[in-house]
């Protein structure tokens, strides 16, 4: 079993497998980083099971696989397929924009995937062209009712901004609730990457938005799951991530792994250790000794309050790290 300095149980993982994306959201890169991580230096999906075994035999059974844009990863399902294989009832996610999800789904379905959640920022067309600086709504919306009609769940992922998308809150609310999908919305998170002019919603702002149409009961934090859960009156639950207010340190079950091999403690803490050496050898042992390092350092709490939005903007590339 993973245990870190704190006492914290570790049983969760979040691999990113590319930083790549075919979006380039307002809040996340709004221009194509200065460079990209050079292709070679990705680890292979092999190199990065290797990894994933190690730490699946030490207790980790909820992987998430993220991004940038995951599925711009030829084979993804290739790679879900060795997971699932090595350990049965594995809980395997993915966070994806959906563009590609289109003609994908079954195939990862088949391969063991069985949760997605998915950024859908506006159900109008322009608007989420201006937040994604691409037209890609009826293309996510398609692969959104592919995945449903496979059987894949659905949470999805909304960052409310200022005099954008606000308007499309209860919409987005009504269009996940008929399809029995949780929605999470989300504060922007400020960063250096994402565009100065925009401004983010708190959650507050938010609940008082959905309680202009309907009576909402506050529920509470579920395990692990930075999400504030909320209620409507015929039982519809949604969830609020709100980091400005709360964070979720001390129940902090994760850790995070990014396409080149970094293992990363925390959010916003930038001391991380490699596993590309380990892993390119096939040292189990070496990577083994990473991660137990690893978690030793895993910080108490995330340093969000030592860098004040106003003062010192976050440089945390949520491209890099997969939200
Ligand atoms: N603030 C809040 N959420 C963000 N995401 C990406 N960038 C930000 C940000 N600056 C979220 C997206 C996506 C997930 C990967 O991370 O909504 O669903
Ligand atoms: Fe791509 Fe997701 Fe960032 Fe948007 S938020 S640019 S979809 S990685």
């Amino acid at each position: 079993m993973l245990i870190d300095g704190f006492g914290r149980r570790i049983n969760y993982i979040r691999v990113s497998v590319t930083e790549r994306c075919n979006f380039r959201c307002q809040y996340c890169m709004p221009e194509k980083p200065f460079s990209w991580v050079p292709k070679e230096n990705l680890l292979s999906f092999e190199e990065l099971f290797l990894f994933l075994k190690v730490a699946i035999d030490e207790g980790v059974d909820k992987i998430r696989i993220t991004g940038g844009e995951p599925l711009l990863r030829a084979d993804l399902d290739k790679f879900i397929k060795m997971i699932n294989d090595y350990k049965s009832g594995l809980d395997i996610a993915i966070t994806t924009n959906g563009y590609l999800l289109k003609g994908t789904a079954k195939r990862l379905k088949d391969a063991g995937l069985k949760r997605l959640n998915i950024s859908l920022d506006s159900l109008d067309a322009k608007t989420a062209k201006l937040i994604a600086q691409k037209d890609v709504l009826a293309n996510v919306l398609e692969g959104i009712e592919e995945a449903l009609s496979v059987g894949l769940k659905i949470k999805i992922n909304m960052v409310p901004l200022k005099g954008i998308n606000d308007k499309d809150i209860i919409s987005l609310l009504e269009y996940s609730k008929k399809r029995g999908m949780q929605i999470r919305f989300i504060e922007y998170m400020e960063n250096i990457h994402a565009n100065k002019k925009i401004k983010g919603m708190y959650g507050k702002e938010i609940i008082d938005e959905i309680r202009k149409k309907y009576i909402v009961k506050k529920i509470g934090r579920e395990g692990s799951s930075p999400a504030f859960m909320y209620e409507l009156e015929d039982g519809y639950k949604f969830g609020i991530i709100d980091p400005h207010k709360h964070d979720f340190c001390e129940s902090c079950n994760r850790i995070r792994l990014t396409a080149e091999g970094h293992l990363i403690p925390c959010l916003y803490f930038d001391e991380a250790l490699s596993i590309a050496e380990a892993v390119k050898k096939g040292d189990i042992e070496a990577a083994s000794e990473v991660l137990r390092e690893v978690l030793k350092n895993k910080p108490e709490k995330n340093r969000w309050d030592e860098n004040p939005p106003e003062q010192e903007l976050s440089s945390r590339a949520f491209y890099q790290t997969g939200g």
